[in-house]
């Protein structure tokens, strides 16, 4: 057979028509992301203000930068470094994790990944087969159930009550034999819930004596507003050998492209994620990892500071929302920097979108890509207020309030 046109001779060799190459049934599967179709329609519409990728508008600590100069001096880190992390960022992690999420884990337990993303699927990869099922939340975060699909495994919704929160009695219900983990995000993607320390300890006791496990994303752990508490179930007594904790340093450290996240382990799984991470990664990026280092030295308070700024635009917003009337809910959220809209509308949340980008310039995500169906004269859209400064902020949430009004009316 030769190279070009491979296709058609394997054809005539073989005397049968075969269907045109494509990618796997699997991955057909797999929803498409939508932040990469919102941006093209952003760059369809310039001067559209985007309230849609989940984004701090902050840049990471003079202290990681500060780390760069300190990576090159040695020449050894161009090499490949340990599959779990450069030895000086895992204890630094270790020791965050004790102070700040009463959560002690072995060194061994802990393995940095390149983002929150490769943290869930080294989890994935490690505890399920094909046909397994994962229960998710709905809203779920797109990228978790893209990630249950393409691993050939089933994702199982079970719905979140009117104001966003978990459901912990549906979660049971929705258990099987089949069932491999429960995964909660808290601050929550997308709809900014923050779950109640009772409602994660339920589910991760659920987890413990249903002998599956607890995956819990803390990803916007630093991101609570008006007093609401942040809890890692991970430190609950005993919750080290069913629970496995992940974390970003992409919003707390305006440290989205340097690709830095983290993860905590039982145990048993150690030798399994090695394999994966050793597969898929081999090591984080070593120069974002010495930027880590120095954004840990800049700590939360780094975060904390940045997050008053977040915290007055999200009153601002809350307070533009309020005028659109009553078609237009905001459930409460507490945290993230996300609010998950409820529309009373006939039209699906895609076209709301793509009307609001077309003739009012602003951006939102449609609540379709986390698993909300438009359905009984209603429909989702998620806005995004970490990325808006004071300036953006009146004028992007002064184009929503309009843009909807009229949207809704049709
Ligand atoms: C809940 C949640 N987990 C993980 C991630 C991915 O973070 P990372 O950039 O660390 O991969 C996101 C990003 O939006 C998220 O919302």
């Amino acid at each position: 057979m030769d190279g070009k046109g491979g296709e058609r001779s394997a054809q005539s060799d073989l005397g049968e028509v075969r269907e045109e190459r494509k990618c796997s049934e699997r991955l057909q599967q797999v929803q498409t992301p939508i932040i990469p179709v919102v941006a093209r329609l952003i760059r369809e519409h310039p001067g559209t203000i985007s309230l849609g990728q989940g984004v701090v508008s902050y840049p990471p600590p003079r202290e990681a930068i500060e780390r760069i100069t300190e990576f090159l001096a040695d020449a050894d880190n161009h090499k490949y470094k340990p599959v779990q992390g450069i030895p000086a960022l895992v204890a630094a992690l270790r020791e965050k994790l004790a102070r700040e999420n009463a959560i002690t884990a072995e060194s061994a337990s802990i393995f940095v990944t390149a983002g929150g993303n490769l943290a869930f699927t080294n989890a994935l990869l490690a505890i399920a087969d094909p046909g397994d099922e994962v229960i998710l939340q709905t809203p779920y975060y797109f990228n978790h159930e893209m990630a249950i699909t393409m691993a050939s495994c089933k994702p199982v919704l079970v719905p979140t009550d009117a104001r966003y929160q978990l459901q912990p009695d549906l979660i049971a219900r929705a258990m099987t034999s089949r069932t491999k983990a429960v995964v909660t995000i808290s601050p929550n993607n997308p709809s900014g819930a923050v779950y109640p320390k009772e409602a994660l300890c339920a589910v991760n006791e659920m987890c413990r004596a249903r002998g599956i496990y607890h995956i819990h994303d803390e990803a916007y752990e630093y991101f609570t507003y008006g007093g609401a508490q942040h809890f890692s179930p991970g430190s609950l007594e005993g919750a080290g050998e069913h629970t496995i904790s992940l974390y970003s340093l992409s919003k707390a450290y305006g440290f989205a492209s340097w690709r830095v996240g983290y993860m905590v382990v039982p145990p048993h799984l150690i030798e399994a994620v090695n394999k994966i991470q050793d597969t898929i990664l081999i090591c984080a990026p070593v120069i974002s990892q010495y930027a880590a280092l120095g954004a840990l030295v800049a700590g939360r308070a780094y975060c904390a500071e940045r997050l008053k700024t977040i915290a007055k635009n999200r009153e601002i917003v809350l307070n533009e929302l309020s005028q659109i009337g009553n078609k237009c809910e905001v459930p409460p959220a507490d945290g993230a920097f996300y609010f998950l809209l409820r529309l009373r509308t006939q039209l699906d949340s895609m076209t709301v979108v793509e009307r609001l980008i077309r003739e009012y310039r602003v951006a939102l995500i449609p609540g379709s890509t986390f698993g909300l169906e438009s359905q009984d004269g209603m429909c989702h859209v998620r806005l995004a207020y970490g990325a808006l400064t004071p300036e953006s902020v009146k004028e992007g949430l002064s184009r929503v309030v309009a843009g909807l009004r009229k949207v809704l009316e049709s």
